[in-house]
């Protein structure tokens, strides 16, 4: 079974953009959950221009399917989410000034430091999630970090899967073979959509969960969030 995360980031913008509470996020994440969505994700920023840090805490209290929090591992990011505690944290090297994740990690390059808070993050029985790109090398690299779990950068296959699918598929396909064969489980997220994900869904094997926020949301526009969760969740059968 593959999970749906629903990523609410794109909520808080809004909510934020007015400075009040409304959409309140809280309820966003309740009704989603309602709606069939197997888990929420959230990305907070150091900026804290979509969600917030405070946000991590009151979602954790609401919550019941899955919490995955995104981010760089900062001090403040790692205290935060080591206070909070929710069920998966997803190690994310994007910049503070990056308009949202851009890259996977090297985790070659950054192997001590990765090994460093990944054991941080278990030792408070948080799994650990880390995005990588479709390559082999930094699957091999994220297990001898000790991570629980990877999470596909999916820009590069949702960007290709119009122009051939086939080519956009293949590197996922042989790196999540790599994955299955060493024991992490394999997470996928970053434009998926209603065109692109079921395919996704037939070709990874072992795909465990997605998390996706801003597809959904623009769907949710104009099909309403029930619809639209119910919607993505007939893609990943
Ligand atoms: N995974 C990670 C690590 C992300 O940073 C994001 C965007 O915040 C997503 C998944 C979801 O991407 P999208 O909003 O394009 O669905």
């Amino acid at each position: 079974m593959t999970k749906l995360s629903v990523n609410i980031n794109k909520i808080a913008l809004i909510r934020n953009s007015r400075g009040a509470n409304q959409p309140d996020i809280l309820k966003i994440a309740t009704d989603c959950e309602r709606f069939g969505a197997q888990g929420i994700t959230i990305h907070p920023r150091p900026d804290e221009r979509h969600a917030r840090y405070q946000d991590v805490f009151d979602l954790k209290r609401i919550v019941k399917t899955e919490l995955n929090v995104e981010g760089n591992p900062l001090p403040k990011f790692i205290s935060v989410v080591c206070e909070a505690k929710p069920d998966q944290v997803t190690l994310v090297p994007d910049g503070p000034d990056a308009l949202t994740s851009n890259a996977g990690w090297d985790t070659v390059k950054h192997q001590s430091f990765l090994k460093e808070v990944i054991s941080e993050f278990q030792k408070q029985k948080i799994r650990v999630s880390v995005f990588v790109d479709a390559d082999p090398k930094m699957v091999e690299g994220a297990k001898e970090c000790g991570t629980d779990r990877i999470e596909f950068y999916t820009e590069s296959y949702a960007k290709n899967y119009s122009k051939d699918k086939i080519i956009a598929i293949s590197p996922f396909i042989r790196a999540a073979k790599v994955a299955n064969e060493i024991g992490l489980g394999i997470n996928a997220g970053h434009d998926l959509n209603l065109e692109n994900l079921h395919y996704l869904y037939q070709n990874i094997s072992g795909l465990l969960e997605v998390s996706i926020g801003h597809a959904l949301v623009c769907d949710a526009l104009y099909l309403g969030l029930e619809n639209t969760i119910q919607m993505y969740l007939r893609e990943l059968q």
